[in-house]
């Protein structure tokens, strides 16, 4: 199983972060230049290509654990006032993924300063933590060029106080050819970093990537604790119906993936709106249906996942064409988009809210039953849950408390984002 599908985990990292980032114009661009200007400083210095991918794909990733959008904003500010909190919390969030862990390792320490001599924050640390200040000092509007004497300087005062000295060399090299950037602040970013890369080492298997799945799925959900879990049981839903319709091992991994990844759109989409305590109004559905175009939009750069995604995508489509967006309908559905669709409304329904109670198996099912009699759910698929309700429901719930354990484990210094339900 290994070998048979390779990810291209820097193109998903990317498009993830674009995705992310998609919410605030502030944040536009910010984690490809971070990325960008780290790789330049590590290839400067000379480091091998593996601490060069690994600082590339920390500068990528390195304020993900911002989860709102005030916390990544308020550390674009030169010297914000705790700036360490979302940097513990993305190393939190990937430690313990085996590809990861080196990369949450530099992300745990990039606002760290040389002078206070700490030997434990890596040296892709202290690179990151420049490029992420240089990125910050350039103004979009002005034109580069005309900027540069100015960041230039800016870096130079901090050398031996902030910034690590050999990091501040390295990145005045740089400074001197306009390429750099030019490259900094074009619109061809994202392929200039994959010039730059040997695709080949950034490949993935379906394992690994089901890790990072996980991992995202839970930058996705944990931006709000009504839906901290919500993810885990659609993909717990989702793979146990799978393997009861028999797909292969294989499918059963790639099933499970689509259910973490399903609402990778809902990154775009504003707090307020996902923490609603109730019932939406008419505008705010509006908004929330775009979380599935979204969603499409991030994994469609990454052709490998191309089935995946249309499982993830579709699951707001319904087979009588009432779905939303794409409005697909009947055979245009795959099987694994009807059993996303299913897995989707079961966990909505049944899992527990703060501002409501999770429906009961009976009520449950009169849902279901319902939307598969009006056909806008797969019948098979619905029979299939009613027939193994216990074992299924069973399946959700242990992976949905599994996950509000991490969460816990995760904000327990977050006192605005405590759970209050499972
Ligand atoms: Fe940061
Ligand atoms: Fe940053
Ligand atoms: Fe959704
Ligand atoms: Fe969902």
């Amino acid at each position: 199983m290994q070998k048979e599908i390779d990810v291209p985990i820097f193109d998903l990292v990317i498009s993830f972060t674009n995705t992310l980032d998609l919410i605030s114009p502030l944040l536009v661009n910010h984690h490809k230049q971070v990325s960008y200007i780290a790789y330049e400083i590590s290839a400067e210095m000379g480091l091998s290509f593996e601490e060069q991918k690994n600082i590339m794909l920390a500068g990528a990733l390195h304020d993900i654990g911002g989860i709102t959008v005030q916390e990544r904003i308020g550390a674009l500010q030169f010297e914000a006032e705790n700036p360490h909190l979302h940097a513990e919390t993305g190393y939190s969030l990937f430690k313990a993924s085996e590809p990861f862990a080196v990369i949450a390792g530099i992300i745990r320490y990039h606002h760290n300063w040389w002078e206070k001599g700490e030997d434990f924050v890596p040296l892709g640390s202290h690179i990151v933590h420049l490029a992420d200040r240089v990125a910050i000092s350039i103004e979009k509007e002005k034109d580069i060029l005309s900027q540069v004497d100015d960041i230039v300087s800016i870096i130079e005062k901090q050398s031996g106080r902030m910034f690590m000295p050999s990091v501040v060399h390295a990145f005045k090299e740089l400074a001197r050819k306009e390429v750099f950037w030019f490259n900094a602040t074009s619109q061809f970013i994202v392929q200039v970093l994959k010039e730059k890369v040997n695709p080949e080492y950034l490949k993935m298997d379906m394992e690994g990537l089901s890790i990072i799945a996980k991992i995202f799925s839970q930058i996705i959900d944990f931006r709000s604790p009504f839906t901290a879990n919500h993810s885990s049981g659609v993909a717990a839903t989702s793979e146990a119906l799978a393997r009861l319709l028999c797909f292969s091992t294989r499918e059963q991994l790639m099933i499970k993936i689509a259910g973490l990844l399903h609402d990778v759109g809902k990154l775009a989409i504003p707090q307020e709106i996902l923490e609603k305590a109730g019932p939406l109004t008419k505008e705010e559905f509006c908004r929330i249906k775009v979380h599935t175009y979204y969603t499409y939009r991030t994994l469609a750069p990454i052709t490998e996942l191309s089935d995946i995604n249309r499982w993830c995508s579709f699951h707001h489509e319904r087979l009588d064409g009432t779905g939303y967006p794409f409005r697909l309908k009947g055979d245009e559905l795959p099987l694994g988009s009807r059993i996303l669709a299913v897995a989707d409304v079961f966990t909505a329904i049944t899992e527990e809210r703060p501002y409501r109670r999770g429906m009961t198996q009976s009520e449950a099912l009169a849902v279901l039953n319902n939307m598969s009699k009006g056909n806008a759910l797969d019948k098979r698929i619905v029979e299939l849950l009613i027939e193994n309700y216990g074992e299924i429901n069973l399946a959700r719930l242990q992976a949905q408390k599994e996950v509000c354990e991490d969460y816990r484990t995760l904000f327990a210094e977050h006192k605005d984002k405590e759970i209050t339900f499972c």
